[in-house]
């Protein structure tokens, strides 16, 4: 826990060789700069999460800071490591873990004078920080946003690479002496690790981007202007400055690329696939029960995304109702008598919502099954203990049935069993793929790993939403069904390193809530074009 909880920021460029790095430095500050081995420094580093790279990719073990600090170390750079344990991040729960918020009285993140270190953040420091609370602190750029993470259901975010450089000159210009790219190398959001809403697919628009692929021509662009401040460090750090106007703009030429993507495998023989149906539990078959609404979050531990919110009713004949469920977040599917009803989710902007569904009852006892699920827990704002998730009003026909005797499942009998690993999938009984498909249906197939090194990403465009793995190891959440304001899915491919395939073999399982079809993906390889363009 404490290893996943610490980030490192990769000192590059501007700074040393590897004799330097070698033996113990000596860093203090003063106004100006930080200060190493007593010479004032301007630095730029860029930040790396190591835990959203695999070990093989550039850094050995995705959660070993010791075996990756060392390998910086190799490299000649510095390391800038903020500690935990809360990062933020757009790390489920801000990298704290879940139980602290249930020690009684205890309090994140309220505003504490002492505490405050002030640096910047942001994409226009130049313009925007009023210095260091002291003038003994030099200018810290702690986070200049080379893009932002993108949320399911919102476009994607774009900072264009002039705008990046001219407020990093500028930062200079006004005696910053550190800029830390935030994020220099994108990552991927394994497992359950994004929070909430974040998509699996990280900070993709950083100079190097998730698949560590250099993106031109922002990574170049950023390198030349760094070695022109270096040129000019001394200057900058000892001497005093003047300000005089330019001319007019001169013509530029940029080297840019773009990733293309070639499909190398299609899954769309359905012998291919095997699948097995999540079973939906009933009142009667859920062991944790309460007379109210339970608050998702601490009832879950974010242990799974999902909890099944079950309640049995009595109906003296066949009759039409109306089933309204209010939610405060994430996703919610809704089935009586084993059918699905009804489904309905909210966003990253605003997680609360509500279903409205016509229902007919059988005449008999009626089950009614809520399965809620959470898209990561939340990551920033003050008094993360108090946050809340899951239903808080069940009404039929306007009757509210709030205090009801519910019954509570917590997460899916399929990750119970983990039937997502090779060894356990053969603990259930997978049958052959139907005609039709049906909601809350695991996938499983096999494949060989494409030939050559490029990057490898599955196609889940014909898919809706869950989680995928290869060889046991959960690639992240996808959620292709939500789409951005102009139409396309926020995500449609989703990184698989290389490191988790073998040669041939590997074992493909999907999780899939709604009804997307297995049989549209496809497995790329990604690819990088130049292009060179010319700006008047
Ligand atoms: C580190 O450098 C500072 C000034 O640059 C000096 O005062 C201090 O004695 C040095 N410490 C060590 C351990 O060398
Ligand atoms: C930069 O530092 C110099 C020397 O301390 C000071 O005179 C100047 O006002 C500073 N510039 C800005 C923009 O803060
Ligand atoms: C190349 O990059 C520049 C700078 O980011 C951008 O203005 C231009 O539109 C890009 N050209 C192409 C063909 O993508
Ligand atoms: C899928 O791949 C097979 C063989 O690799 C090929 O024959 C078939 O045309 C492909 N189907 C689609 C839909 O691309
Ligand atoms: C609960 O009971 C239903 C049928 O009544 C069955 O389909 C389902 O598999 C059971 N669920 C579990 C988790 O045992
Ligand atoms: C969640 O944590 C609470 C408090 O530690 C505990 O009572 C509860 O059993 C936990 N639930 C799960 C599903 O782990
Ligand atoms: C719900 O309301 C409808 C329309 O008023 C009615 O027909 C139906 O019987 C009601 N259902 C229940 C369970 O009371
Ligand atoms: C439920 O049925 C009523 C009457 O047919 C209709 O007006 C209403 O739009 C339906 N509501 C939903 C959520 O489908
Ligand atoms: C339903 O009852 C609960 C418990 O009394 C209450 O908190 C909630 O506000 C009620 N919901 C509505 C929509 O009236
Ligand atoms: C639910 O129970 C609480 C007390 O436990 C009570 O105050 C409230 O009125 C009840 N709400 C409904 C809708 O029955």
């Amino acid at each position: 826990m404490v290893m996943k909880i610490l980030w490192c920021y990769l000192a590059i460029l501007l700074t040393v060789s590897f004799g330097i790095v070698q033996g113990s430095n000596n860093v203090t500050y003063d106004g100006r700069s930080l200060i190493i081995d007593g010479n004032h420094r301007i630095l730029f580093s860029g930040s790396i999460h190591y835990p959203r790279s695999t070990p093989e990719f550039d850094f050995s073990g995705r959660r070993d800071l010791v075996r990756f600090i060392k390998e910086i170390q190799k490299k000649g750079l510095y390391v800038t490591l903020r500690i935990g344990p809360f990062i933020e991040s757009e790390w489920t729960y801000g990298g704290l873990p879940l139980w602290l918020s249930h020690i009684p009285g205890i309090v994140f993140r309220t505003d504490n004078e002492p505490f405050k270190i002030n640096t910047c953040n942001g994409k226009r420091c130049g313009r925007t920080f009023k210095g260091p609370n002291s003038p003994n602190k030099p200018s810290l750029w702690t986070e200049d946003w080379t893009s932002f993470y993108q949320a399911f259901g919102e476009e994607p975010p774009h900072r264009s690479v002039e705008d990046i450089a001219f407020h990093v000159a500028l930062f200079v210009a006004k005696n910053g002496s550190y800029v830390n790219y935030y994020m220099y190398h994108g990552g991927t959001n394994f497992d359950r690790t994004a929070s909430a809403f974040v998509t699996t697919a990280y900070y993709d628009e950083s100079p190097l981007d998730e698949y560590g692929l250099v993106s031109q021509p922002l990574w170049g662009h950023l390198k030349k202007l760094h070695a022109a401040i270096k040129s000019c460090s001394k200057t900058l750090l000892h001497e005093t400055q003047t300000t005089f106007s330019l001319g007019k703009k001169q013509e530029v030429r940029t080297k840019n690329n773009t990733r293309v993507r070639k499909s190398r495998l299609n899954f769309s023989s359905s012998e291919k696939w095997k699948m097995y149906e999540e079973a939906i539990p009933n009142y009667d078959n859920t062991s944790l029960k309460a007379n109210t609404l339970l608050n998702q979050i601490s009832t879950t531990n974010d242990t799974s995304d999902y909890l099944w919110y079950t309640l049995s009713l009595l109906a003296s004949s066949s009759v039409q109702s109306v089933l309204s469920v209010l939610s405060r977040g994430h996703v919610l599917h809704a089935f009586v008598n084993g059918v699905l009803v009804g489904s309905a989710h909210g966003s990253k902007k605003n997680p609360d919502f509500d279903l409205e569904s016509n229902i007919t009852f059988i005449s008999g006892i009626n089950k009614i099954s809520l399965l809620s699920a959470t898209v990561g827990m939340p990551n920033s704002g003050a008094y993360l203990e108090r946050k809340v998730a899951g239903l808080h009003g069940v009404k039929i026909n306007g009757t509210n049935l709030t205090n009801q005797s519910w019954g509570y499942q917590v997460g899916l009998l399929g990750e119970k069993l983990q039937i997502y690993t090779d060894i356990r999938s053969k603990k259930v009984q997978w049958n052959s793929l139907g005609s039709t498909t049906k909601p809350l249906t695991w996938y499983q197939a096999t494949f060989d790993a494409p030939k050559g090194h490029n990057p490898v990403a599955l196609n889940l465009g014909s898919m809706g939403k869950g989680e995928a793995w290869i060889n046991g190891q959960s690639i992240g959440r996808y959620w292709v069904s939500f789409h951005t304001p102009s139409g396309i899915p926020s995500q449609q491919w989703y990184h698989i390193p290389r490191s988790l395939l073998k040669r041939s073999g590997n074992l493909l399982v999907l999780f899939e809530e709604e009804t997307g079809n297995p049989l549209g993906i496809t497995l790329d390889t990604v690819h990088i074009r130049s292009t060179i363009k010319r700006h008047g």
